[in-house]
């Protein structure tokens, strides 16, 4: 196969900061093509890295452009429609988390990809960094025997995004949980190795998004603030297996940390940063690696390098849109759960 064809379809923050440059750099890609509503957009990123076809219309983009790929990097509500129809064009589809507004749209996406025979991956990138990488090495090896409690914290102290359509709840499905607490939910799930989620209690606050406030990324549109700035959840599994969980937007805590510690009957792991405590010769322990592979700055290379290989070679992604799916279920229950006042079975 020549060198594989790739179409980006909205140019805005994720697509100049991480996609287009990640794409760029791989010496099997050419990025022929990029779409987006909003000429002034399209004119700045085509000019900006030389990309030579321009659509205001991804339809058009599709048609013409014989692409064998295309990065989804729109807002969460354009995720499924332009997932599916590049599916249903042929094209191999990467898109940006989350997958979908929810599990409907989510399990559409994933029998478009299997009608056409093509790959569907979403850009879950902390599988590509390093820690996260060894810990699944670790826990896959047995190290921690049966793991069944997992603590996930995504806490930002203030970090609303101020730009775009976060804060709208019709376009994005939801705030802090959909948004970025997503990302340690994929890691946790990944490396507890998927088990079937059976059981969701949530509460969800929307205390400080609704005011303006500091927030070291600049004043938010809290106006029009209609999702969530904090989360808080449990789930339980079928394995036994049970995770706590919490994630912020915005929350009155001394400082922002994302942790993922995992519990099993023979040893813990935390993943951030990766550190491994046991008990062992009548002591409590620790170890952590005195040297890893150096985390690539950008897990976009490797998210790119992991779908144009997938692409070329007709391997499987790293992110499964199964794996994707099973995280819009958990969070569709969690604002199931909190809307309802109960748990909520799946
Ligand atoms: N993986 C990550 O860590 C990460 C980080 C940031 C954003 N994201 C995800 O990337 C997506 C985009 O986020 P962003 O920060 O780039 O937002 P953004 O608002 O900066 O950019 C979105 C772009 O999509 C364009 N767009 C809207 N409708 C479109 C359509 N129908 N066809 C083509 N383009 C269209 C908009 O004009 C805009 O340029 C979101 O789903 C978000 O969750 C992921």
């Amino acid at each position: 196969m020549s060198k594989v064809r790739i179409g980006i379809v909205g140019t805005g923050g994720i697509a100049r900061n991480r996609h287009i440059p990640s794409f760029q750099a791989n010496p099997d890609v050419d990025l022929v093509a990029a779409s987006d509503p909003v000429a002034a957009s399209l004119a700045e990123v085509g000019n900006q890295f030389g990309i030579a076809g321009r659509y205001s219309d991804y339809e058009e983009m599709f048609a013409k452009e014989q692409l064998d790929g295309v990065v989804i990097c729109t807002p969460n509500k354009f995720h499924a429609p332009a997932a599916i129809s590049a599916l249903n064009k042929g094209i191999n589809v990467l898109c940006e988390k989350p997958m979908a507004l929810d599990p409907v749209e989510g399990r559409a996406m994933i029998a478009a990809a299997k009608a056409n025979h093509k790959i569907l991956t979403v850009g879950f990138h902390y599988r590509h960094r390093t820690p996260v990488k060894a810990a699944k090495q670790i826990i896959d090896s047995g190290e921690l025997g049966h793991v069944y409690m997992v603590r996930v914290n995504a806490l930002r102290r203030r970090g609303i995004p101020s730009w775009g359509s976060f804060v709208h709840k019709h376009i994005q499905g939801g705030g802090a949980m959909i948004d970025f607490g997503v990302h340690t939910l994929d890691t946790a799930l990944y490396l507890l190795g998927n088990p079937k989620p059976i059981e969701v209690s949530a509460t969800l606050s929307q205390h400080l998004g609704t005011k303006p406030n500091v927030n070291p990324w600049g004043q938010w549109n809290y106006q029009e603030f209609t999702v969530e700035d904090q989360v808080a959840a449990f789930v339980r599994f079928e394995n036994g297996a049970s995770m706590l969980l919490e994630c912020s937007w915005a929350l009155n805590v001394p400082e922002s940390k994302e942790t993922i510690s995992l519990s099993g009957t023979e040893a813990g792991l935390d993943v951030f940063p990766l550190k491994v405590n046991k008990a062992q010769h009548g002591m409590l322990t620790h170890w952590v690696p005195d040297w890893m592979e150096k985390e690539n700055e950008e897990p976009g290379i490797g998210q790119a390098a992991d779908f144009v290989n997938a692409i070329k070679n007709g391997g499987t992604p790293n992110v499964l849109a199964e794996q994707a799916l099973q995280v819009t279920d958990i969070v569709d229950a969690i604002y199931r759960s909190a809307a309802a006042g109960h748990a909520i079975t799946l």
